[in-house]
């Protein structure tokens, strides 16, 4: 038998009869409970049968409410109408026969009196307002008025999971008021989440599930957390550049933020502009009424740096060896591109182009030369930024070293020298370190003359005497050291430049040329030719009389005085030859032509004896006459070097002599 009022939970009028299908026949006792045992609410109604299963002799139901006296029914009903007994026991009994003298058996039916609570709440423990982060704090659960506590539970939930459960273990059956409580510990992710509690009654697997739920919105408050993702501890500012610093924090009630500028200055905003004039400690400030935090930025500002060395080397260089050098640049982080460019005195000499970071310093090698030394390196750079805004250049300090090369020269500055003089040579060893054994050798045209090893600091530079000779003109002398050197080779030689001397000499007046006695015929003019070998080259007079022809050649006659005399000078001296010139009053060659002519015209005409001989003899002297002017005024005159007439006349006469 089913007894059962369906109503809707928040009537409080639901009644529920718990039926079990195995309910059956007590084995002692044979009756039959329509019911195993009963839940039902406070105040409802309730009827349960008892039915006998075999002959009995009267049976009924005793209960403080709803008795039913001992009748001789088989089926009789416990029934009340308005169930206000909360610790109800009924038991229905019997009297059969099987056993006589045996008492009366009975069977009892468990009776749940319940009542749903009047109320649910959820408040804090001695707490009100929001929660401080990491605070713990005590929730508090009331039911009020609820029965039997024993089938009570309390769910405490956040949002939608559930924390805890928890059961009840007193045996009164009457309502009581039930707290139970939980303790959380405030954390920032449960601001604005929903803490409740469920008071539910557990009236078995197919009753209703009757449950009472309250909740409460949490509001957590915690103190500021400043993001360090967007707030580096070090910040760099490159030197004439900004940077924006944003301080931002989490934080409930949202925090203030202020920035403190090196404990001087207070800057009440989020962003601050950071540049050179920034001290270099500032702190953002975030703070809410929970508390306050801090972080440092050291502010960094980035000055670039360029400076020009040796690769590998300080101090001076030795002519002709290879340098590397390197403009070292600092510092320029922010930039893209970085042009170098390398100076010498104020000439650019290279140019490069490097990408930042860099990782190879620009290099440049050089060769010096003497020319160098002193010379003044330099690099400049010039930053390039991905925007059209470029940093200003910047320049490296000089560099400045010595160059060790070698020279020659005279010691008393001659730019050339006579011959068979002395001289003295000089090598001069500049820059080169002291305490130093260097050396030297003197070289006269691929020979080596001298040698010498000299100490630095060189107090006497290395000296050579020298007499030249005329062949010795446009010889090359030098000198040659050895220095020492860094590397693999300890030594290095190096060379002074070539110097040409030019080696002057009194001239020397060609005597093969020009005889000291020279005969003159009259009426046949010679001419006479003076050269002379010298450095520089001698100018030539001749002098005849008083008077000084600055001329080679000398047209002489029967005219000329005695003595003529050939001057041959230079800026080094003069040379004089002494020429005789002695007339000869000789006609034998005259008369000699005469009678041949005289032969030759008798042998060709007989004939003409008297007149033609006259006339013959006349002729004869004009042309001899006539060839005199002609060889005065042509050849001789102008071209004594070379006259086929003269010289042959000269030689005729000196045959003749
Ligand atoms: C009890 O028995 C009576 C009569 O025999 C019947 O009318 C009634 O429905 C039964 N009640 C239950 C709850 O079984
Ligand atoms: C609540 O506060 C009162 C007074 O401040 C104190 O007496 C009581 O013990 C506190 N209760 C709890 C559970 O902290
Ligand atoms: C849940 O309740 C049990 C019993 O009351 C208790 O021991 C346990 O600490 C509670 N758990 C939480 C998370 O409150
Ligand atoms: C439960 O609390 C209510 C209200 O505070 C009170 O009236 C009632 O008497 C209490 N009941 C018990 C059993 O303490
Ligand atoms: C910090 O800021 C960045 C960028 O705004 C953001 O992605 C990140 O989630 C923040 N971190 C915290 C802990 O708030
Ligand atoms: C935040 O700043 C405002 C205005 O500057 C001020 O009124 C308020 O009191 C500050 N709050 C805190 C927690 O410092
Ligand atoms: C410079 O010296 C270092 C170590 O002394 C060496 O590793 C490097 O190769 C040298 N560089 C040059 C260019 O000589
Ligand atoms: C190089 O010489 C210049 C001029 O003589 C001088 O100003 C500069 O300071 C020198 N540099 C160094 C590194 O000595
Ligand atoms: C060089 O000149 C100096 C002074 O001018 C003189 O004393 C010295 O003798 C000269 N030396 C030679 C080799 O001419
Ligand atoms: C230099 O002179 C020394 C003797 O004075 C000689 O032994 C040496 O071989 C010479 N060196 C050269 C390179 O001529
Ligand atoms: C010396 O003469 C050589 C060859 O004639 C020439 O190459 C060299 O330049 C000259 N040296 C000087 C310093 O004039
Ligand atoms: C003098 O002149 C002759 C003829 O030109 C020449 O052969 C000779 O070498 C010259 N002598 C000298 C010393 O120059």
């Amino acid at each position: 038998m089913l007894f059962l009022t369906t109503s809707d939970w928040r009537s409080f009028g639901f009644c529920f009869l718990y039926f079990s299908l195995v309910a059956g026949t007590q084995a002692e006792c044979p009756v039959q409970l329509s019911q195993k045992s009963v839940v039902v609410e406070y105040g409802d109604s309730v009827a349960v049968n008892c039915t006998a299963t075999v002959q009995h002799d009267g049976m009924g139901w005793e209960a403080d409410e709803g008795r039913v006296e001992k009748t001789s029914a088989s089926v009789i009903t416990w029934s009340v109408p308005n169930l206000r007994e909360w610790e109800i026991q009924p038991f229905c009994y019997i009297n059969y026969v099987k056993l006589p003298n045996t008492p009366p058996c009975q069977v009892q039916l468990p009776v749940t009196v319940y009542k749903t609570p009047d109320s649910v709440s959820i408040s804090f423990v001695n707490h009100s307002g929001p929660m401080i982060e990491g605070k713990q704090y005590e929730l508090q659960c009331d039911v009020q008025n609820v029965a039997p506590v024993q089938i009570l539970s309390v769910i405490w939930y956040k949002g939608q999971t559930r924390l805890n459960q928890t059961t009840f273990t007193d045996t009164i059956k009457t309502p009581v008021n039930k707290t139970d409580t939980l303790l959380i510990t405030a954390d920032r992710a449960d601001d604005g989440a929903q803490y409740g509690c469920e008071a539910k009654l557990d009236l078995g697997a197919e009753g209703p599930q009757p449950v009472n739920l309250k909740s409460l919105i949490s509001t957590v408050h915690f103190k500021p957390i400043i993001n360090e993702t967007i707030l580096p501890s070090i910040v760099t500012v490159f030197r004439g550049y900004q940077v924006e610093l944003v301080c931002e924090a989490e934080g409930n009630p949202k925090p203030n933020i202020s920035w403190s500028l090196g404990g001087v200055e207070t800057v009440y905003n989020k962003v601050l502009t950071v540049s050179e004039s920034t001290p270099e400690d500032v702190l953002c400030n975030a703070s809410n009424s929970v508390d306050w935090t801090t972080k440092q930025v050291k502010v960094s500002i980035q000055v670039p740096d360029i400076s020009i060395s040796f690769v590998n080397h300080t101090g001076s260089v030795i002519v002709g060896k290879n340098y590397e050098l390197q403009c070292i640049i600092n510092n320029v982080a922010p930039f893209k591109n970085v042009s170098v460019r390398w100076y010498k005195q104020n000439q650019i000499i290279h140019t490069d182009t490097i990408k930042t970071p860099i990782s190879n310093m620009p290099k440049l090698l050089i060769e010096p030369n003497r020319a160098d030394d002193r010379a003044q390196y330099w690099c400049e750079a010039e930053l390039e930024a991905e925007g059209p805004k470029n940093y200003p250049k910047m320049s490296s300090g000089h560099l400045n070293f010595t160059v060790q090369y070698i020279s020659i020269s005279f010691v008393n500055d001659t730019g050339s020298v006579i011959a068979g003089k002395n001289y003295e040579l000089q090598c001069i060893i500049n820059n080169v370190a002291p305490s130093k054994n260097v050396p030297v050798r003197w070289y006269k045209q691929n020979q080596i003359i001298s040698n010498v090893t000299i100490k630095t600091p060189i107090s006497n530079m290395p000296k050579l005497l020298i007499e030249p000779n005329r062949a010795d003109d446009r010889a090359q002398y030098w000198c040659e050291a050895e220095l020492e050197a860094e590397g693999p080779q300890n030594y290095i030689k190096i060379s002074s430049e070539h110097l040409n001397i030019t080696v002057q000499f009194k001239p020397i007046i060609n005597e093969t040329k020009l005889p000291s006695t020279v005969p003159v015929f009259r009426g046949y003019p010679e001419v006479l030719t003076c050269t002379a070998e010298g450095n520089p080259k001698p100018t030539i007079s001749w002098i005849v009389g008083a008077k000084e022809i600055f001329t080679e050649s000398l047209n002489i006659s029967e005219l000329t005085p005695e003595n003529v005399y050939c001057n041959a000078s230079n800026s080094v001296g003069s040379t004089t030859r002494q020429i005789e010139v002695v007339l000869k009053e000789d006609y034998l060659p005259l008369i000699a032509g005469l009678i041949a002519v005289t032969v030759a015209f008798i042998s060709v005409i007989f004939v003409f004896i008297f007149s033609i001989y006259y006339k013959t003899a006349k002729m004869g002297r004009y042309s001899l006459k006539d060839a005199k002017p002609s060889a005065q005024n042509g050849n001789i005159a102008q071209n004594g070097k070379h006259n086929p007439i003269p010289m042959k006349k000269l030689s005729q006469s000196s045959i003749l002599a």
